[in-house]
């Protein structure tokens, strides 16, 4: 039984399922699903990284604050309209500006930036800037962002908290910030980590019907990559489960909880993430496009930054290959029988709200 509305029971049957055949046929309902409701586009998102500064020390990333190896820097205004000329000309519709969570990227700054942007061009602004406050998610909103990415990593709290801790007197609650940038108006996109260690298939079966229950516009997937300059690194034997619950950070994992979640949350856009091109460079991102992604975030970032920006080790990137032009994308997605998007690709409802 594979159906939107699919109980616990049976999401954590098919994350745990290894038979072949039965996959098979979980690949088969996710393209199909895919291509009803989001259709044959795939749409491009231009990613910029414009400051790798980030106040937190999360235990699995590797721009922590407590890993003073990494040297720091934080775009310029020029510098970023820049990466978004370069996002005009090779026929994006969106670009994603992402930091760590850094308090020296000031409310009206970026509130300019996203201003410049939407006068000067078409393209839709995503942002991914980490948890800031209400009152700067709406000055952005103001000024002319559409949508912002803040996953939630694990609907688990305790496993959360630990992987995750709050800024000294500000409580994290991700799901909050979540409902607050949706009633702002934004498009809201979370997403997990597949395979960190104390994770177990229950918790996945969870963070899926949270997806589903928070009825989000963008989710992003993408398996767990050891870092070795942070904490997750060092405690890994303690926390790895071994009760056969723990689940790893494995490609066939990450397939599965992409395709269950086109399943259950099917008007999503879902990119298929660099994470997963990492394990598996030559096919990862056109696997993950025939399991239930329609999206792919070309990183556009400066090559002296891009590699600054090491979250995990060795991520890979598409756009190296051929600059990143749609042409070569294009190429490559006729191949596969998928075309480009037109325009920005926003969330498409098939049912009105
Ligand atoms: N492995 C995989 N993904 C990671 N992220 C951060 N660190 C890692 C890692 N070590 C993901 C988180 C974050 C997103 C920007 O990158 O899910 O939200």
């Amino acid at each position: 039984m594979l159906d939107r509305e699919m109980p616990l029971s049976i999401i954590e049957a098919w994350l745990r399922e290894d038979n072949d055949k039965e996959l098979e046929r979980l690949w088969e309902e996710a393209d199909y699903v895919r291509k009803e409701t989001v259709g044959n586009e795939v749409h491009l998102r231009g990613l910029i990284e414009i400051s790798n500064f980030c106040a937190r020390k999360c235990a699995y990333c590797g721009i922590n604050a407590n890993n003073r190896s990494v040297e720091r820097y934080r775009m310029s205004e020029q510098e970023i309209f820049d990466c978004v000329a370069k996002a005009v000309a090779l026929g994006y519709g969106t670009v994603v500006l992402q930091a760590g969570e850094d308090f020296g990227i000031g409310r009206e700054w970026m509130a300019e930036v996203i201003r410049e942007i939407k006068m000067t061009t078409d393209l839709a602004v995503t942002l991914s800037l980490g948890e800031r406050s209400r009152m700067d998610f709406r000055e952005w909103r103001l000024a002319g962002a559409d949508r912002y990415l803040l996953r939630f990593e694990t609907s688990d709290s305790d496993l959360f908290t630990l992987i995750h801790p709050s800024l000294p007197g500000k409580p994290t609650d991700r799901i909050r910030d979540l409902y607050v940038l949706k009633d702002l108006g934004y498009e809201i996109g979370s997403g997990v980590m597949v395979g960190i260690p104390g994770q177990s298939w229950s918790m996945l079966a969870n963070d899926l019907a949270l997806f589903r229950e928070l009825d989000l516009d963008m989710i992003g997937l993408g398996p767990y990559i050891e870092h070795p300059a942070t904490l997750l690194a060092k405690i890994r034997p303690q926390l790895l489960r071994k009760d056969h619950q723990q689940v790893p950070g494995s490609e066939l994992a990450v397939y599965k909880v992409l395709a269950l979640t086109r399943i259950m949350a099917p008007e999503a856009n879902i990119p298929s993430t660099t994470a997963l091109g990492t394990l598996d460079k030559k096919n990862g991102r056109e696997l993950g496009l025939m399991r239930g992604a329609n999206v792919i975030m070309p990183n556009i970032t400066p090559s002296e930054y891009r590699e600054r920006y090491e979250i995990y080790p060795d991520k890979a990137n598409w756009s190296e290959t051929a600059g990143g032009s749609s042409e070569w994308i294009e190429e490559k997605l006729k191949n596969m029988n998928r075309s480009l998007g037109k325009g920005v690709g926003s969330r498409v409802r098939r049912q009105p709200v």
